[in-house]
Parts: structure tokens; sequence; C-alpha cells
């Protein structure tokens, strides 16, 4: 997750308390298969959870130019079939990352000038404005020679899988990098990232589809951007989710979250991730980390019907 730390962090609302109207579906969420089958096989959680969302970047994807190399994907179906063909798998197509270690773009759009050198470093710490340190990278999607090449692998993608995986996600909009190199224009970001979700809507017929929205780079609390995203989003039948269930979490209120309460119903689908960071916040009226019932109560106030849940989470801990 990304949360912008220009305003601080801090927990504003009660918990609501109403029960739970319907069964929301509890799914897992991990980097990579190996470290999610200990509870995909332990049949106290298993039989609890619908399936696993699992991040592919897009490099590991497409190794060469117009050479794509899904193995990782179809062997991980086939884990997931040969332990229990109940369990689904989702797929979270990465063109940025949290590790600096990691240039999630394939090698041919790295550094060239037509794409925008491909990506950018990007900063994921507390203080970027002051103190740029590089914590990962993002894909130039505001440069359309580059969404070009995005397109063809989620349309390469769709012909080999559509129908196949139940759902695939577009990660979350925030992005904090340096703006005044590489071509970057926060509307060129806002545009193609919006195209680029209404894309994968147009080729994959029987996957569901959903874009990440948390935050908009130059246009914090702007409600009018987010306003134009969710209502894009609604017209072209894409579903909205966010990396990050936290309880009324101020930057996230004055973003995302009132356009998710806004929307409920009204998108083919709305999903959350409880990740790491998520199950260290602590919960205002008790002091103590959210429980399960805190994050899925409000995951359901949000509209959402999936919960993507970290591994580490306490109730598949025992
Ligand atoms: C495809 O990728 C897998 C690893 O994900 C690798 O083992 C395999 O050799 C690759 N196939 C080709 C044809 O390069
Ligand atoms: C941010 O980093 C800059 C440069 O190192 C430093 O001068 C400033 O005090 C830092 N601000 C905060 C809030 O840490
Ligand atoms: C690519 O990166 C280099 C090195 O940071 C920079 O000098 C150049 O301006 C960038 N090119 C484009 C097209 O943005
Ligand atoms: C882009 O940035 C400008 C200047 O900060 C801002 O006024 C505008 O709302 C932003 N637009 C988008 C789509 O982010
Ligand atoms: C299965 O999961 C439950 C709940 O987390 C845990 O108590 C139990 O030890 C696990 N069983 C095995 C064999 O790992």
């Amino acid at each position: 997750m990304h949360l912008p730390r220009h305003v601080p962090l801090a927990l504003v609302a009660l918990l609501a308390a109403a029960p739970s109207a319907h069964a929301i579906q509890d799914w897992l969420y991990t980097p990579s298969l190996p470290s999610a089958l200990p509870y995909l096989q332990n049949t106290t959680t298993a039989t609890q959870l619908h399936g696993v969302q699992v991040l592919y970047a897009w490099d590991v994807l497409e190794p060469a130019r117009n050479c794509y190399n899904f193995s990782s994907i179809t062997t991980d179906l086939q884990t997931l079939a040969s332990i229990n063909p109940a369990l689904s798998l989702w797929i979270q197509l990465q063109d940025r990352t949290f590790t600096p270690t990691h240039n999630p773009v394939p090698p041919y759009l790295r550094g060239n000038a037509a794409f925008s050198n491909g990506s950018v470093p990007a900063c994921d710490g507390s203080n970027c404005t002051g103190n740029f340190e590089v914590d990962g990278w993002v894909a130039s999607q505001w440069n359309a020679a580059l969404r070009g090449r995005f397109q063809a692998l989620l349309r390469a993608l769709a012909d080999e899988l559509d129908g196949k995986v139940y759902g695939i996600n577009l990660p979350e909009t925030s992005i904090e990098i340096d703006e005044s190199k590489n071509g970057f224009s926060n509307v060129s970001y806002f545009r193609g990232t919006l195209e680029n979700a209404a894309f994968a809507r147009s080729v994959f017929a029987r996957t569901r589809v959903v874009q990440y929205i948390n935050f908009w780079p130059d246009a914090y609390a702007d409600k009018q951007v987010m306003g134009e995203a969710f209502s894009f989003m609604e017209k072209h039948d894409v579903g909205v989710g966010g990396p990050d269930d936290i309880p009324y979490h101020e930057t996230q209120e004055e973003n995302s979250y009132p356009f998710m309460r806004e929307y409920k119903g009204r998108l083919p689908l709305q999903v959350i991730a409880v990740q790491e960071p998520d199950l260290s916040q602590l919960n205002p009226t008790t002091g103590k980390p959210f429980t399960r019932g805190d994050f899925t109560r409000f995951a359901e106030e949000l509209g959402c019907e999936i919960i993507f849940w970290a591994t580490s989470t306490p109730w598949l801990n025992g």
C-alpha cells in the first residue's frame, strides 16, 4: 500500500457495530502462491476461503517484446486445481513494485525514450518530498506508447486466461514519483489509468475486472477527479477496489472511501484487501488492532463483496 503521508495518519470516527447483513467472500492475498499454500491445504482455513489473489509482474509475463510466458499463472492454476478445485485464482497485474531491486517492466521498455523510460523510481517513505528514497518502480502509464504495450499484454492474458481466472485487478492509483522527469503529467496518468481499465474490461468477457482506486497524484481530496474516476468505471462496467481496508482512516475518507459508499450497488463488483500494514493499524475505540469483525463490517459498509486477506491475519493463524 501507499498512503500519502502529508496528512497525519489518524483514525477519526467510531466503528459502527451493525451486524453483518450478508456473507462477504473471504479470499487470501499473497505475493506468490507457495506462501499461501499452508492456508489453502488446511481444512480449518480452506473451507472459509473462496480463493487466492496472487501478484504477477509484467516483466515475468512478457520477458521479451511480444514473447508472452504465462506459465507462472497456469502453474498456479494447476496447483490450486490439484489441492481443491473449488478454490479460484485472482490475478493482480503488477506494473509497479515496492522493491527497489525489482523493476516491473520488461527490459525492452527500460531506459527507452519512446516509452518515457518504461518505468520510473517511486518513493514509499514518510518524507518523499524532502527525502526521495527509491522504494520501488512505477510503469510510465502516462505515455501512450507504453500503454499500447500494456494493453497488448492485457489482450494476450485475456486470449489465454479469460474465464480460467476468476478476476483480475489493476493495482492502486497512488504513486509518489519525481514529477519533473520522464514526461510525467498527472492528467495523462489519470486518463491513461482509466483507459487501461476500460481496455481490460473490453477484452475479458468472463473474468471479473477491477481497478484499484485509492489516491490520485496532484488531486488529493479532489472530489471532482475522484468522482470522475468512479463515474467512468460505472459507465464502462469496471469494478472498483482498494488495497487497504482501514476502518474510517482519515486520508482514505478524504479520497476513495466516500465514493465506494456512494457507488455501492452501482458497480459490477467492489473488493478490498486487508494487507499487512492494515493489520497493525489500531482501532481508536479499543486501542487494539482491528478485529476480523471490524474489517468485515467496514468492507460491507463500503459495498465490498470480497476481502483479500494477508496470510498473516490472526484469524487465519489460530
Ligand atoms: C516461462 O517461465 C518459466 C518461469 O516462470 C520458465 O521456467 C520457463 O522456462 C519459461 N518458458 C519459456 C519458453 O521461456
Ligand atoms: C525531510 O527531509 C529533508 C531532507 O533530508 C529534511 O530537511 C526534513 O527535515 C525532513 N522532514 C521531515 C518531516 O522529516
Ligand atoms: C530517461 O531517464 C534519463 C536518466 O534519468 C533522463 O535523463 C531522461 O530524460 C529520461 N528520458 C525521458 C524520455 O524521459
Ligand atoms: C492535475 O494537477 C493540477 C494541478 O495540481 C490539478 O489542478 C488537477 O486537478 C489535476 N488533475 C488530475 C486529473 O489529477
Ligand atoms: C490449521 O489452521 C488452524 C487455524 O489457523 C490452526 O489452528 C491449525 O493448527 C492448522 N493446522 C495445521 C495442520 O497446520
